[in-house]
């Protein structure tokens, strides 16, 4: 039988690869999967942040199949259903934010945030958003055209939304800016606002509180705060994109609170469905509610993923994931502190609780992205028995986004392998040809 991945080369389409995968999965068990060789392979990236409870935890298989065995219909287009009324609810619970609001249910981030534009359009009868460059709001053509990462709308033939406006992150380790990066930008968006950008065109602001794959950037401290209060000031709408970063991984329930801000509308997806397709929108109801039948497709709402969605949110509170979550990141980051002292190529450790970047450099005064050999050393740790991928413009920075549950063994093992992987690829022990071919843009 020919491998799993000469089957896929023969009738999966190319175009749904990205980044790095050479990676075949037969099985998964926690925060391991399984490859095709046999080997358990520790997931420090949980599917892109996906599979936020790792694989088969039980509170996610008892959800499903319950949920399955007596299945309330597949949408709520049409049918009224109780997972997913509760589950509106309990987000509802959880959001911090005021007045009477409502939740949108779908199932990717993509989709989430294409609703967003959508609605925030029709509501304010505004139709230009201002978004970061590097920032990544999905797939599909909505959250491509307000995507700021340029490899993926230049293959996608992508135009920027009509009217957009992108403006840079705050990056303090690769500054655009001089001085003070997080107010320079803030001045800078101040500055387009009182010119060729008035408020009175702006639907609002979308940003993740930390851009994930733009590069894994932590905004400096106040800088959310700092731009929740000039949205404040300009009347205009802060969205949070926390597909990727929210529920607990920076090691808080919302990666935003960690400048205390409550944006107004916010869009969910990746761990929130444990694994499974869901996604959800909360906002205030005057915009969330007008007009019926805007954003429909059949399957919003379907009860087996709301009912998952719900176990995943009771799990991260009876289980203390946002705790784990926290304890875990200050292991890793610890732990990757101190393999940069010993190992050249790391040039930066950033993030915020299972949310970590190591920006790997050839050359620290410089900072040259060291983008070939983030691609090896992810290969190496791939064969050594991890699997992270990298993300950024130059696609130089590991990223670690691992489930909310890893131990702080399996931490230790990812660190010893991450350690091992620098040293073999410093070393010159990892060919070109090992890369060849498992390198998506
Ligand atoms: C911040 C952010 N928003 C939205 C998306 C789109 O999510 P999905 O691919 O699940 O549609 C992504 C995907 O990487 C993301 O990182």
């Amino acid at each position: 039988m020919a491998s799993l991945q000469a089957r896929e080369r023969a009738v999966a389409a190319e175009m749904q690869k990205v980044r790095f995968f050479p990676m075949s999965a037969v099985g998964g068990k926690g925060s391991y999967i399984i490859n095709e060789d046999g080997r358990r392979i520790l997931d420090l990236s949980s599917t892109w942040g996906a599979a936020a409870l790792g694989y088969g935890h039980p509170a996610v298989v008892e959800a499903a199949t319950q949920a399955l065995s007596n299945m309330p219909g597949a949408t709520q287009c049409t049918i009224t259903n109780e997972p997913a009324v509760a589950l509106a609810e309990e987000l509802l619970a959880i959001v911090p934010g005021n007045g009477d609001r409502r939740v949108w249910l779908g199932h990717a981030g993509s989709d989430a945030n294409d609703a967003l534009i959508r609605v925030v359009s029709a509501a304010t009868g505004r139709s230009r958003f201002v978004c970061f460059i590097g920032g990544t709001h999905g797939g599909t053509s909505g959250g491509l055209e307000v995507s700021g990462y340029s490899p993926l709308q230049h293959q996608t033939r992508t135009s920027p939304r009509a009217g957009q406006v992108f403006v840079p992150y705050p990056d303090p380790y690769r500054p655009v800016f001089p001085g003070d990066v997080g107010q320079r930008v803030l001045d800078y968006l101040d500055y387009l606002l009182h010119t060729i950008a008035p408020p009175a065109q702006i639907a609002g602001v979308l940003i993740e509180a930390i851009m994930s794959d733009g590069g894994l950037v932590v905004p400096p401290p106040g800088f959310l705060k700092g731009l929740a209060d000039l949205c404040k000031r300009r009347g205009i709408l802060l969205i949070c994109d926390e597909v990727k970063v929210g529920l607990g991984r920076t090691g808080m329930m919302h990666a935003f609170e960690a400048d205390g801000v409550s944006p107004d509308l916010i869009s969910f997806g990746k761990g929130l469905g444990g694994g499974l397709p869901l996604s959800a929108l909360v906002g205030p109801a005057e915009i969330m509610n007008d007009p019926r039948g805007l954003t429909v497709m059949t399957t919003c709402g379907n009860p087996v993923c709301a009912s998952v969605g719900r176990a995943v949110l009771r799990t991260i509170q009876s289980e203390k994931l946002v705790e784990n979550a926290a304890a875990r990141g200050r292991q890793l980051q610890e732990g990757l502190r101190q393999l940069a002292n010993k190992h050249p190529l790391v040039g930066d450790v950033r993030g915020r609780g299972l949310v970590i970047g190591i920006d790997l450099v050839r050359d620290r005064q410089t900072r040259e992205p060291a983008t070939k050999e983030c691609a090896k050393v992810a290969m190496r740790a791939f064969q050594l028995g991890a699997l992270f991928y990298y993300v950024g413009h130059t696609s130089n920075v590991i990223e670690l986004t691992p489930p909310l549950t890893l131990s702080a063994a399996e931490a230790e093992e990812g660190l010893q392998i991450i350690d091992r992987a620098l040293t073999d690829v410093e070393a010159g022990r990892v060919p070109d040809s090992a890369i060849e071919g498992f390198a998506g843009i």
